[in-house]
């Protein structure tokens, strides 16, 4: 087990959490990342072939790629619960009922209250991290229990809230602000960036993207391939009206912005997302025109390789990068 308090916490070895994905983090990428010595979320439809508003099924399905899992690692692992809200909250109690019934060690909790699921989860024995976007929310999920808070910034691949606040400078509001440990994402996707992460008060780092385009993600080939050929400006921020999201710059994101431009109405909006969902493009391979969540970093990612291989060059390259961060600063000591 690693020495820092997010380690201890969690029983890993390194502070390196895969950020729950939907459409891309099934089974075998958690266990590959779990059994490289970091922690693996499951995240909503892991291992589903199609969309489906059935809340038993919903469940059922998640149970079925918990115990994968752990017929491919014995390591600490997560589950992400996605509050949502009003008729959607009968989801995240089927996903809640599961991962107690499962004992499944950790919970990533996104998308709403902080008090709604937190006792009943550690009353269990789950441990509770919870996803929040500025140092506010930060402190109302400390208050509720949470055992760490997880911050995103505005580089981030997926959904989250209407703050742009970047992870330069949300992870040190946040961790100005709480005492339980902090876990921060948004554009990691090497030892650099861990290191500057690590720098600014972070315990632990989040990564999603890099960990979409890797060999057992669940992602489409052709949205792995659509990431490694981008360069530079490569996404962008798209606003619906619960949130707003980080995708990549396709022929989805230009109709979208260009419906919203034209002033087509929410129920428009609606059916086209719906019609160009993450499901047509993480798991149909229609990687053009639909929706493809997706972090600034996409535009430094130029391989697909093993999920364990991510973990091992982020902690192989720390020594060297921070021997050069030394060297950069010893004028200032
Ligand atoms: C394809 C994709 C799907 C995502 N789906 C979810 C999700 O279902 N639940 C969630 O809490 N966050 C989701 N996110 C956000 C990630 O958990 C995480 O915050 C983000 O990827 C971190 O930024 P990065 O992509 O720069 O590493 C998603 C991100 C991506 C890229």
């Amino acid at each position: 087990m690693g020495h820092n308090r997010l380690c201890k916490l969690l029983g890993i070895k390194y502070p390196i959490i895969q950020a729950p994905m939907n459409w891309v983090s099934g089974a075998d990428l958690v266990a590959a990342v779990s059994n490289a010595g970091g922690l693996g979320t499951l995240g909503p439809n892991a291992g589903a072939e199609n969309i489906t508003s059935d809340v038993e099924l919903t469940g059922e399905r998640m149970r079925a790629q918990i115990k994968k899992v752990r017929r491919l690692s014995q390591a600490p692992f997560a589950v992400n619960i996605v509050v949502g809200v009003g008729e959607d909250m009968t989801y995240s109690k089927k996903i809640v009922d599961v991962v107690i019934e499962e004992a499944v060690p950790v919970a990533i909790v996104s998308v709403g209250r902080p008090d709604i699921y937190t006792d009943v989860l550690k009353a269990a024995g789950v441990k509770v991290l919870h996803a929040i976007s500025t140092a506010r929310h930060g402190q109302k999920a400390e208050r509720a229990g949470v055992d760490a808070v997880v911050c995103e910034g505005f580089e981030a691949g997926g959904h989250k809230g209407f703050t742009e606040l970047t992870t330069l400078t949300l992870t040190p509001m946040v961790a100005d602000a709480v005492d339980v440990p902090v876990i921060a994402g948004g554009g990691i996707g090497d030892a650099r960036s861990v290191l500057a992460i690590m720098a600014l008060g972070a315990d632990g780092i989040y990564m999603g993207t890099r960990f979409m385009v890797t060999h057992e993600s669940e992602s489409h080939p052709r949205v792995k391939a659509a990431i490694v050929n981008t360069r530079d400006v490569c996404t962008i921020s798209v606003p619906k009206d619960y949130m707003l999201a980080r995708d990549l710059i396709n022929d989805f994101t230009k109709q979208y912005l260009g419906l919203k431009k034209a002033g087509a109405s929410n129920s428009e909006l609606s059916t086209f997302l719906n019609d160009h969902s993450q499901y047509h493009s993480q798991h149909l391979g229609k990687a053009d025109n639909s929706e493809i969540c997706c972090g600034q970093v996409a535009g430094l990612i130029n391989d697909v390789k093993g999920a364990g291989e991510v973990v091992e060059d982020v902690v192989g390259g720390i020594a060297k990068r921070f021997e050069e961060l030394k060297a950069r600063l010893g004028c200032l000591l």
